[in-house]
């Protein structure tokens, strides 16, 4: 009986990443090709780490292994789910996240304003800070552990999405800075905050039908917003500046319903944040703007 040939860690990887390319899936939550999609399937699926130098790429992978690579690898090819959401995990600033379904996988631009601790867009350090529509609570809880001595609401309306980011809460041991409350916007919050940070819902049911089938395993009231995508984001800049402190600052991503936006806002000073490693509608307005310019979010 000839032994079962065990392939190693760079012959999986060689031959998953071509059956990714040949499949002509969609990347976009987490990597942009097959190769980066290939390692974060295994190297997750094997608990590899990813700082593991080149030599892991010898490693042979038993046939355990492998069946259970293959496993992940049918249902990323057959069902189109995304990674992050076969392996339960999502990287967001640098950091790592747990995810299921009823959260968004964390891909906000916002991770590297956090990066950069916000350079020159706040007055001062903040000490309470809002993560509206926190998801997983990526955003949120990446700015806690930035703003060391900070304090930070995480709102969310769906209670699994809560769970979520309590989970990561505690992930994280900030939970004694760190809180997770239901409410639909504001309304269950306080404030005053000196800084809202919030990537809400901004896509519209038509964009929704024409986005790749990845995207269906995300929670539809993580994506849908009436009225061409402007319904909530309209909302939060409406109700935004009470909940704000003096010299507080709102930071809001609204993708590629910018235009449709600034179309609709043709008075309104947007400032909209650059960014150096992709992405961009993400926009900057300060208490004094969103008091002088109210009746505009009409
Ligand atoms: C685009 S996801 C963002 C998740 C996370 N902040 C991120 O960047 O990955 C939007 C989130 O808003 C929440 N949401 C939708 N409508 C809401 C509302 N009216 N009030 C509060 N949260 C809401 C959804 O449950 C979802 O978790």
């Amino acid at each position: 009986m000839t032994a079962m040939h065990m392939l190693s860690l760079g012959e999986v990887l060689d031959k998953l990443a071509t059956r990714f390319d040949e499949a002509d899936l969609f990347y976009g939550h987490g990597t942009d090709n097959a190769w980066d999609e290939a390692v974060y399937l295994v190297f997750c699926a094997l608990q590899i780490p990813f700082t593991a130098d080149e030599q892991i790429m010898s490693r042979a992978i038993t046939a355990q292994e492998q069946q259970k690579v293959e496993a992940l690898a049918t249902r990323r090819l057959v069902e189109r789910l995304p990674v992050a959401y076969l392996v339960g995990e999502a990287w967001f600033a640098g950091l790592p996240f747990t995810v299921n379904e009823q959260v968004l996988i964390p891909r906000s631009p916002i991770a590297e304003l956090i990066q950069q601790e916000f350079a020159t867009l706040l007055p001062r350090t903040p000490e309470h800070i809002l993560d509206l529509c926190t998801g997983s609570g990526c955003i949120g809880i990446a700015t806690a552990l930035t703003f060391e001595d900070s304090r930070v609401d995480l709102a969310d309306i769906s209670p699994q999405a809560l769970e979520v980011a309590r989970a990561n809460v505690q992930r994280h041991g900030l939970e004694s800075r760190v809180r997770a409350v239901q409410s639909d916007l504001f309304a269950a919050l306080q404030g005053p905050y000196d800084l809202i940070l919030c990537n809400p819902p901004y896509v519209s049911q038509q964009e929704v039908d024409e986005l790749p089938p990845e995207y269906r395993h995300e929670p539809a009231l993580g994506l849908l917003s009436e009225d061409d995508g402007l319904a909530i984001p309209l909302r939060i800049l409406r109700e935004a500046a009470d909940l704000l402190a003096p010299e507080g600052v709102l930071i809001m991503e609204v993708g590629y319903s910018r235009e449709a936006l600034s179309a609709r806002l043709p008075g309104v000073p947007l400032l909209w944040l650059e960014f150096a490693h992709g992405g961009d509608g993400v926009l900057l307005l300060t208490r004094e703007q969103l008091r002088d310019f109210a009746q505009h979010f009409v």
